[in-house]
């Protein structure tokens, strides 16, 4: 394949995507600021965990056994500039600290760094998510940075991947989004998806403000289905119902659909909490706030989720203090498959669990390293029975395929006071129950 690959920024979306674009058969070239990350790149190992990208990182970097070699990586950006026809770039945008805005300070930095060694026509390719017309801002500063002025052109094409799945969705992704100004830019990038991933996958095709919406639109869309069924779950608290069977019923209808409607503790990582946040905040500025209002109550209803698992515990362990009261913890990230406890929902009750004097015990499949660094202070377990040994309580925060295949009838030998309280209507109700437990989950009846 003639066209040259670069992706700027290694994380979970760029990884991914320079190993994809590798596996679809070109050459590419990975860079990022820190060493230790390329040090670990090129040795075929990620500093996350993500399914299938270690064995495709090792298919391909150059120099490993047995492999393409058609994957390398540098920090230098002259290398970038000199090598790439495409440029992808895939660094984050955090949320800033203390303020809703998006952070865009890795962006600029990556485009100020790399215009000015586009010396030949090149196509600079943003993934990353930003707020509406940071693409136009980024055009301007390409073609007055970059020696090669005008021939240095943009396109936005962002990333729906999600955690635990990169490498799936990246191959396989439902559409190709392509924001872009002229026919070149349009025809590179076919170019570059009319490999595997483009077949009879939709392409569209729009401008740069719709292309950069797409994706906070389709993020806040799934925050808000979350929110509404854990909305619903609030309301089957109190009123009775069984938000589980509500969820599968009006999930029947296609309209609807049944995805993204599992109510519990909520939604959290690194995407979806922060970009309704930067949304909300880029909204503000263009004077279309009104507009938006409507994410400030899917936010508040997510993170009150939690305060309610938290009384939901002190409840069933019939009120009062957590004071010696020994809870086991099984989850810790912010979702299954994942060792990624950004602004995880699990890890945040039980935090809360611990500050309100309880003995807290976590486990969690991939996720103990993660969680020590930002929770030192409450106590890890080696396995779940382990976590769960003595436990006045165990609590099902994060729906790991491990969890649901636990033996209750075992680990209620090890936790005679057999209580679970399931965080993420994961579990098998009956199951638990027939094994003497009591099981309770957020929106169900008790029994
Ligand atoms: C999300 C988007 O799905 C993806 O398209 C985008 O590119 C990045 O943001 P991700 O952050 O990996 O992906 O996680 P996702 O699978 O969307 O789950 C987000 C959170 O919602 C998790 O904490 C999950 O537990 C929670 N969730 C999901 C629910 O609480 N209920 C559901 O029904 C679905």
């Amino acid at each position: 394949m003639s066209l040259k690959i670069t992706v700027i920024g290694t994380g979970y979306l760029g990884a991914t995507h320079a190993a994809a674009m590798a596996e679809l058969g070109f050459e590419v070239l990975g860079l990022d600021v820190v060493p230790e990350k390329i040090a670990m790149l090129e040795r075929g190992e990620t500093p996350m965990y993500e399914p299938g990208l270690e064995e495709l990182l090792r298919k391909h970097v150059v120099g490993l056994e047995g492999s393409t070699g058609r994957l390398r990586f540098t920090t230098d950006w002259a290398e970038i500039g000199a090598f790439g026809d495409v440029h992808f770039v895939c660094v984050n945008t955090p949320q800033k600290h203390g303020e809703y805005a998006c952070d865009m300070s890795y962006v600029d930095s990556a485009i100020a760094s790399l215009a000015p060694h586009l010396h030949r026509p090149a196509l600079v390719v943003g993934k990353s998510t930003v707020p509406v017309g940071s693409a136009e801002r980024l055009a301007v500063h390409l073609a007055e940075n970059a020696p090669a002025g005008g021939d240095a052109e943009l396109a936005w094409n962002p990333e729906f991947l999600r955690e635990g799945f990169a490498v799936e969705d990246t191959l396989h992704p439902d559409r190709i989004v392509a924001g872009v100004r002229g026919e070149r830019a349009e025809k590179l990038l076919r170019e570059v998806y009319a490999t595997p991933i483009g077949e009879g996958t939709p392409f569209v095709v729009t401008d740069f403000p719709t292309a950069e919406l797409v994706k906070t639109a389709a993020n806040s869309f799934l925050a808000t289905k979350i929110s509404f069924i854990n909305a619903m779950a609030e309301v089957c608290e109190a009123g009775g119902g069984d938000v589980a069977k509500l969820a599968e019923a009006i999930g029947y209808d296609d309209r609807i659909g049944a995805k993204f409607l599992r109510a519990g503790i909520g939604f959290g990582g690194g995407c979806l909490p922060k970009d309704i946040r930067a949304f909300m905040a880029r909204a503000g500025e263009l004077g279309a706030d009104q507009a938006l209002t409507f994410l400030r109550e899917i936010d508040s209803i997510n993170m009150r989720r939690r305060g309610q698992m938290v009384e939901m515990a002190r409840e069933a362990l019939g009120g009062g203090s957590f004071l010696g009261r020994r809870i086991a913890v099984l989850g810790a990230t912010f979702k299954p498959d994942s060792d990624d406890v950004r602004d995880s929902p699990a890890l945040n009750v039980a935090g809360q669990i611990h500050l309100q004097g309880g003995q807290v015990t976590v486990y969690d499949p991939k996720g103990m390293d993660n969680a020590r660094k930002v929770f030192p202070t409450l106590g890890y377990a080696g396995s779940a029975l382990e976590a769960v040994r003595g436990a006045d309580a165990v609590l099902h925060l994060t729906e790991w395929r491990e969890f649901r295949e636990l033996d209750p009838a075992a680990l209620g030998e090890a936790a005679p006071a057999r209580l679970i309280l399931d965080g993420r209507n994961a579990l098998d109700p009956q199951l638990w129950r027939r094994a003497g437990w009591t099981y309770r989950a957020m929106g169900r009846p008790t029994a």
